[in-house]
């Protein structure tokens, strides 16, 4: 078809040629008229009648036509005014594209004759298009860190419009990383490329949108524009950060296992992999790997192992962050372990004095200890003391270093021990106590004498004891401790150094007890006194002495002894009694004596046999013997009884005596005086001046003297008064007593040996000396005695 439409032209071509050679001024000139596109349908264009050179008549009558190359009735002719007029709008665009200038060929023919004119419309353009971007939105990605001056080619914008009214120029939004530069391509169109001034940084700018504007040259110019998107792309430009350079967190140390010690971040600004993070330890030590642990993602470090302030008290942890592009960022964390009050005080004692001797001087060290709290701060410090009351001190020293001391001298006697707690307690809280118990133990001195439980012991000891027995005991005892307290017990020299102290008695060393060395004799010695002494066995020894009596008690070893009147003699004595007698007549008196003493020297009398009984009777407590009835001539002369004298011991001892009785005629002078003969002191028998005497001693000793006496006198007398007389045997008997009051009752006296020395006249006794002598309580009564008993013509 295209070659068919170039055939028609060529055709119509030739044929105006044609035309022009056959006319004569047809073809002589081209009409050239010129038109804006889009003018409005039936503007005027032009009036041809002055060119075509004819009247305006002509164009009726010649049919004056237009006729365009295309044939398109652009254009149409009045053919009453010659007038060309627009018969359509015209869009230069739709006829010439790019063409330019734009023309539209048409003749104007003429009939009769026919004639051609050659003319040429020429359409001008107007600014009727707008510069388009084909793409509206561009997208440019662009990595950061592109060096400046690199540029980005840009497509170009359209405009339908030509020449001036094309596009003409472009602009570009302003901003500080772009710039616009117009290239002109080979075929001479302008295109825009964007120049880079300064480089991107994705991290403050991921993004630019710019506005590329396109401007044509019409007027008003007209423009158009794309967005331009520049995307920046990440390169791994930054380095993880930490939030903070140090981490600075406290941890108690009593913090549990896994608990968490700190969270750390640290950010990348890179985005992706070049953002993503990874935590880790930096170059630290064992003793941090066992002890924390950094979680890789989220930062988190906890708790591996128990944390000791003690041991450690901080950590410095150095931790990096790499992110994907392998770049790190670094930061510490510093641990502190926080004091918590968990370890009690500590108390070592170094040196420990026990025992003390008591008595020492005060301030005597006993014991230096130190005290030690491993916490901090007021948890570590500690205040010390030990119980009230005790006597002791706790001095501080130097350091932590204390002494205990004594307060006062210590007595051992009244405690012996202490138990001394020392309590340290520390600040912290709560607050951590700790206990140490020490005994100090006091040692004895030999400060206390054995005392005896009494000052002086009385022991009582039958008489005639087997010997070596025990008489008894003394004891004492000894505050002190050990050899201090080992009492021995000795007896100490009596202070009669005549006393054979060592021949009586005895006493066990260890024990105290005592012994009767021989069998005592009450009736030879009553009593016994001399001092023990208990001595302990301390360095210097200490002692002390007690007074010890022993009272020897009467046994019943002793019969009556009859003194009157004499049996086995050889001359019996014979009582006479004259038949005149009133009843009741004194015939005679039984005189006995008994060496024990108390009730075992209470004698009385009982007759036991007679022969008229009924004739005498016995008096049971005097043992006088009288008539119990008037005498008659055929009462027998010779008269024999039997008394019995018994004493009141325990079993009673007895002694029998016959008494010789004669019946006399007429009267007899009586044998003990009548009252009223005893009136007259001057015609008094001797025996009763001597029973006066008697009841004035107080001495026994004297009061035997006496009875002895009276027994040698009564003696004598009855030999005298007897026939045959009355014989004291030769020889030594035993003192003896008297009942005095005529009851009966006898007091004691001391043994004494008396001796008759001759038969008949004066000096027949000798006093000799006392069975039993040195005697220190009974020296001096004794001495007495003597000077007594002399002054009596005793000697
Ligand atoms: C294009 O526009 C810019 C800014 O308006 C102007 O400076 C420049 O001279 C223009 N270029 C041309 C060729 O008109
Ligand atoms: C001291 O302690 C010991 C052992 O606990 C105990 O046997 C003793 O009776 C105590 N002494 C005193 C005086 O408390
Ligand atoms: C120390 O003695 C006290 C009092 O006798 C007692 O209560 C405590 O248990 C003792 N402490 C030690 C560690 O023996």
């Amino acid at each position: 078809m295209a070659l068919g439409e170039g055939i028609r032209q060529q055709i119509r071509q030739v044929l105006l040629f044609f035309v022009c050679l056959g006319g004569s001024l047809v073809c002589s000139e081209t009409w050239r008229y010129s038109v804006a596109e889009e003018t409005e349908t039936g503007s005027f264009i032009a009036n041809v009648v002055k060119d075509i050179g004819s009247g305006v008549e002509d164009l009726v009558a010649r049919n004056a036509r237009v006729i365009f190359d295309d044939y398109k009735p652009y254009l149409w002719l009045d053919r009453q005014t010659g007038n060309l007029l627009l018969h359509e709008q015209l869009d230069r665009e739709a006829l010439c594209d790019l063409t330019e200038p734009c023309i539209l060929y048409f003749q104007v023919l003429l009939e009769n004759p026919l004639q051609f004119f050659r003319a040429e419309l020429w359409v001008r353009d107007i600014n009727d298009h707008t510069p388009t971007f084909v793409d509206k939105d561009v997208l440019l990605k662009i990595p950061e860190g592109t060096a400046p001056g690199t540029s980005f080619q840009m497509e170009s914008a359209q405009d339908l419009d030509v020449g001036k009214n094309g596009v003409q120029n472009y602009t570009l939004s302003p901003n500080p990383h772009f710039h616009l530069k117009l290239e002109v391509s080979d075929e001479g169109r302008k295109y825009p490329e964007l120049v880079m001034d300064q480089s991107l940084d994705r991290e403050k700018e991921p993004e630019l949108r710019l506005t590329l504007t396109a401007l044509d040259g019409g007027s008003p110019p007209r423009s158009g524009t794309a967005m331009v998107r520049v995307l920046v792309l990440d390169i791994n430009d930054n380095a993880p950060e930490f939030e903070r350079p140090v981490y600075e967190v406290q941890v108690p140390e009593n913090s549990p296992l896994d608990s968490l010690v700190v969270k750390v971040s640290a950010t990348d600004l890179d985005a992706g992999i070049n953002g993503e993070l990874s935590y880790s330890f930096s170059h630290v030590s064992r003793d941090i790997r066992k002890t924390f642990e950094l979680h890789p993602i989220t930062g988190e470090v906890h708790l591996k192992a128990l944390l000791d302030f003690e041991l450690i008290q901080s950590y410095i942890i150095n931790i990096q962050a790499i992110d994907g592009g392998s770049l790190s960022g670094k930061s510490t964390i510093l641990v502190q372990v926080v004091d918590v009050n968990d370890n009690p005080p500590e108390i070592v004692i170094t040196s420990l004095t026990s025992p003390i001797p008591e008595n020492s001087t005060p301030e005597m060290v006993v014991a230096i200890f130190s005290v030690r709290d491993q916490d901090s701060e007021a948890n570590g410090r500690m205040v010390c003391s030990i119980q009230d009351n005790l006597p002791f001190l706790l001095r501080p020293t130097f350091k932590n270093f204390y002494t205990l001391v004594t307060e006062r001298p210590l007595d051992r006697e009244t405690r012996n021990e202490y138990n001394i707690t020392i309590t340290v307690t520390d600040l912290g809280t709560p607050r951590l106590k700790t206990q140490h118990n020490i005994t100090v133990l006091v040692s004895d001195v030999n400060d206390n004498a054995p005392a005896f439980t009494q000052t002086s012991y009385t022991l009582f000891v039958r008489e005639n004891n087997s010997p070596a027995l025990h008489i008894g005991s003394v004891s004492a005892t000894d505050a002190d401790a050990g050899a201090n307290a080992q009492v021995t017990y000795l007896l100490l020299p009596p202070h009669d150094p005549h006393l054979p102290l060592a021949s009586l008695v005895s006493i066990n060393a260890d024990n105290g007890q005592l012994f009767a060395l021989r069998a005592l004799d009450y009736e030879a010695l009553q009593a016994l006194e001399f001092r023990v002494g208990a001595t302990d066995r301390g360095s210097p020894a200490l002692s002390s002495q007690a007074l010890v009596r022993v009272l020897v008690l009467d046994a019943n070893d002793n019969a009556p002894f009859v003194l009157y009147p004499l049996q086995n003699g050889s001359a019996p004595c014979t009582e006479l009694v004259p038949r005149a007698a009133e009843p009741g007549y004194l015939v005679s008196k039984v005189v006995a004596v008994d060496g024990d003493s108390g009730q075992n020297a209470w004698l009385s009398f009982q007759l036991l046999k007679a022969t008229e009984p009924g004739l005498f009777g016995v008096w049971a407590h005097n043992g006088e013997v009288r008539t119990a009835r008037l005498l008659s001539e055929r009462d027998a002369a010779k008269h024999r009884l039997l008394l019995l004298v018994k004493d009141n011991g325990e079993p009673p001892l007895s002694a029998s005596v016959t008494l010789h009785v004669l019946l006399v005629d007429g009267f007899s002078q009586p044998y003990l005086p009548l009252p009223e003969a005893a009136a007259d002191p001057a015609r008094a028998d001797p025996l009763t001046v001597y029973l006066v005497i008697a009841l004035a001693s107080v001495s026994s000793l004297f009061l035997f003297s006496v009875l002895a006496f009276i027994a040698v006198r009564l003696c004598r007398r009855g030999r005298a008064a007897s026939l045959g007389g009355c014989s004291v045997p030769e020889g030594h008997f035993p003192g003896h007593l008297v009942d005095i009051g005529g009851t009966g009752t006898l007091s004691h006296s001391y043994q004494y040996e008396v001796c008759l020395t001759g038969g008949s006249g004066t000096n027949e006794f000798k006093f000799l000396k006392p069975a039993i002598s040195n005697l220190p309580q009974l020296s001096t009564e004794r001495a007495e005695s003597h000077t007594f008993l002399n002054g009596f013509g005793f000697n």
